[in-house]
């Protein structure tokens, strides 16, 4: 028989997608070096009232500490703070609420990468050209936080004018649908921004399909792994990406810590990097091994849970043994 957790972790994210897919995983296997832990998964699929639900559901089954990701700003806070008003620790991480209650939040800085990527779109550009902007859902506090970034550094470009802006909502197909169907002359672009890879990649097929003259893409996330931004970047489907980094292994450390009752930060930034086609294939050579060696990690815990496994049922035979 399993024993019984020693602290159960629920994890509501607010989407299914590669990047909550790769945090994920980080959080799994970091939960594997640690006894009785026991991760609870939920997936809102962008729906910020299911998300509601959902974490009322997690709260409802007892797990000792939340980690969310909020759908949106404020959509998403009550139910948290039923959660946290019931004594439940909560880790933010990544996406914003407008609440005071939660005792962390961890995430990179949106507000800094929107500006590095207008300086940055802006120096490609030579300080002259039209740009088109595909933005993240409304309401999600990244996509207004890239937004306000990306505006104020453009501001000191007067010939630089963004002369779309596109609502997107995170995903491939809406970003890919929007572009589709907007009426301006797409020749007229010199760039595509979009708040995400996801969302830049559907903006370049739209084009594509259209026929249309290809301007630079630029995005933000560059995951490592087949179909991640880094190599997106290097096969030159984009032209630059941001990291936006997932450091699952690290918010599950944090949960530890709380429920530890040991001293932490009440709020972690990490830092990043941009990708451009100059740094690309060393990113994506680093991340492959990355991944090789956490693929080797996680062969040898099934492995070691194996044998804890038979290790277990032998001390048991020999109990039984005994006793009969
Ligand atoms: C993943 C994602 C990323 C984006 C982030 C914004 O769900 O859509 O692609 O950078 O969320 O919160």
């Amino acid at each position: 028989k399993q024993a019984e957790p020693k602290y159960i972790i629920g994890v509501s994210q607010c989407s299914e997608d590669i990047w909550r897919d790769w945090q994920n995983a980080e959080m799994r296997m970091e939960a594997n070096f640690h006894e009785g832990v026991e991760l609870r998964f939920t997936a809102a699929h962008d729906d910020s009232e299911l998300q509601s639900k959902q974490i009322d559901s997690l709260v409802e089954s007892g797990i000792n500490l939340l980690i969310v990701a909020p759908n949106q700003l404020s959509s998403v806070s009550p139910a948290i703070d039923r959660a946290y008003d019931k004594g439940i620790p909560v880790i933010v991480f990544e996406r914003k609420t407008d609440s005071r209650k939660y005792s962390a939040f961890v995430s990179a800085d949106n507000y800094e990468m929107g500006h590095l990527m207008g300086e940055y779109i802006a120096t490609q550009l030579g300080g002259k050209g039209q740009i088109m902007e595909v933005k993240g859902l409304k309401g999600s506090s990244p996509a207004e936080e890239r937004y306000n970034g990306f505006h104020v550094a453009l501001a000191a470009y007067p010939d630089i004018k963004v002369v779309a802006e596109i609502q997107g909502d995170w995903t491939e197909p809406t970003a890919y649908q929007a572009v589709k169907n907007w009426k301006g002359d797409m020749n007229s672009i010199d760039l595509v921004f979009g708040h995400n890879d996801r969302s830049a990649i559907g903006a370049r097929k739209a084009f594509e399909e259209r026929g249309a003259k290809l301007p630079m893409f630029c995005g933000i996330d560059a995951l490592p792994g087949p179909d991640g931004g880094i190599q997106q970047v290097r096969d030159s489907l984009l032209d630059a990406s941001y990291i936006y980094p997932t450091h699952g292994d690290q918010l599950l450390q944090l949960a530890l810590d709380i429920l530890d009752g040991k001293e932490y930060p009440r709020e972690t930034l990490f830092t990043s990097a941009l990708v451009t086609r100059d740094n690309a294939t060393v990113l994506l050579l680093e991340s492959d091994e990355v991944v090789r060696q956490a693929h080797n990690l996680i062969k040898l815990q099934k492995k070691a849970a194996s044998y804890l496994e038979q290790l277990s049922t032998q001390r048991t035979i020999s109990l039984l043994a005994l006793v009969l």
